[in-house]
């Protein structure tokens, strides 16, 4: 019978404690991923306690109290603080999410705070988006046209520009791509809900004139086809937007355009 067992490099070992001034192990509790290439030891967790009293309401002001005032070399991104940049994303209470629209308030028990899942990791809470960057660099994210450019701006109905909506709020945080079984297994071929709402978001836009180059580029057994319709996508999205609607939609699209 196979045995299947992790190398020893990759498993997580408990480490150290630290206490904001005057805690001594009282306060919340936020237990934290640790890892450096800097050193050959193993993931760890630390854990810290921090008095919620001093601290912001959201889970990145905690993360940021501890990186300022208790441990320096904790490690993550993080830049807007308004759910606008998606650089924060992690993962939270088992969950993907945004650390800086995260209150502490809806989180009972010790915190778990990990980077986002089946990511290479950089350091600590950063996973390296590499090949999440290429992958939307790939679907060509900008207005293509054929006909000249007009004296102004390209006009767009209210109603046309109201198809957009539920798409360009996307801030790219890969919460919902690394919540995706499908990705997990296949991140070097399939796009992903991400960029895949991303694709669709310019495919849907009136103003656009490539649809048939962009759909011919998504017409691949990988790329698009590997979404199975199993909407952890839209349960992860931190914006409230649905990824597997608009994949349904490049779908139907692709059905559409050959019927
Ligand atoms: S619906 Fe598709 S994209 Fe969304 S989680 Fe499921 S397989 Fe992934
Ligand atoms: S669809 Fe939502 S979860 Fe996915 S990258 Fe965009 S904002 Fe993040
Ligand atoms: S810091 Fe920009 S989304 Fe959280």
């Amino acid at each position: 019978m196979v045995q299947l067992s992790l190398p020893k490099n990759s498993k997580i070992t408990r480490g150290k404690t630290w206490n904001e001034a005057g805690q001594h192990d009282q306060g919340k509790a936020f237990q934290i991923y640790r890892w450096s290439p800097d050193t050959p030891d193993n993931p760890k967790i630390d854990t810290y306690h921090l008095d919620l009293e001093t601290t912001g309401p959201m889970v990145l002001d905690a993360l940021i109290k501890i990186k300022n005032e208790i441990d320096p070399s904790l490690t993550f991104r993080r830049s807007c603080r308004e759910g606008v940049c998606g650089s924060c994303a992690m993962n939270i209470g088992g969950i993907n999410t945004l650390a800086c629209t995260k209150s502490i308030s809806d989180l009972s028990g010790d915190i778990k705070i990990y980077p986002l899942p089946h990511m290479e990791v950089i350091k600590d809470l950063v996973p390296d988006m590499t090949n999440f960057y290429a992958q939307h660099a790939f679907i060509e994210p900008w207005l293509q046209t054929v006909t000249p450019e007009p004296q102004h701006e390209w006009r767009q109905s209210r109603e046309a520009r109201g198809e957009l909506d539920s798409l360009y709020e996307c801030v790219l945080c890969a919460c919902c791509s690394t919540a995706c079984p499908s990705y997990w297994w296949n991140s070097d071929r399939y796009l992903g809900p991400a960029i895949l709402l991303q694709a669709y978001r310019w495919l849907n836009d009136t103003r656009d004139e490539m649809t048939g180059t962009r759909l011919d580029s998504l017409e691949d057994p990988f790329r698009l086809y590997r979404c199975h319709t199993i909407y952890n996508c839209a349960k992860a999205c931190p914006k409230g937007l649905n990824p597997a609607k608009a994949i349904a939609k490049i779908k139907r699209m692709m059905v559409e355009r050959k019927t």
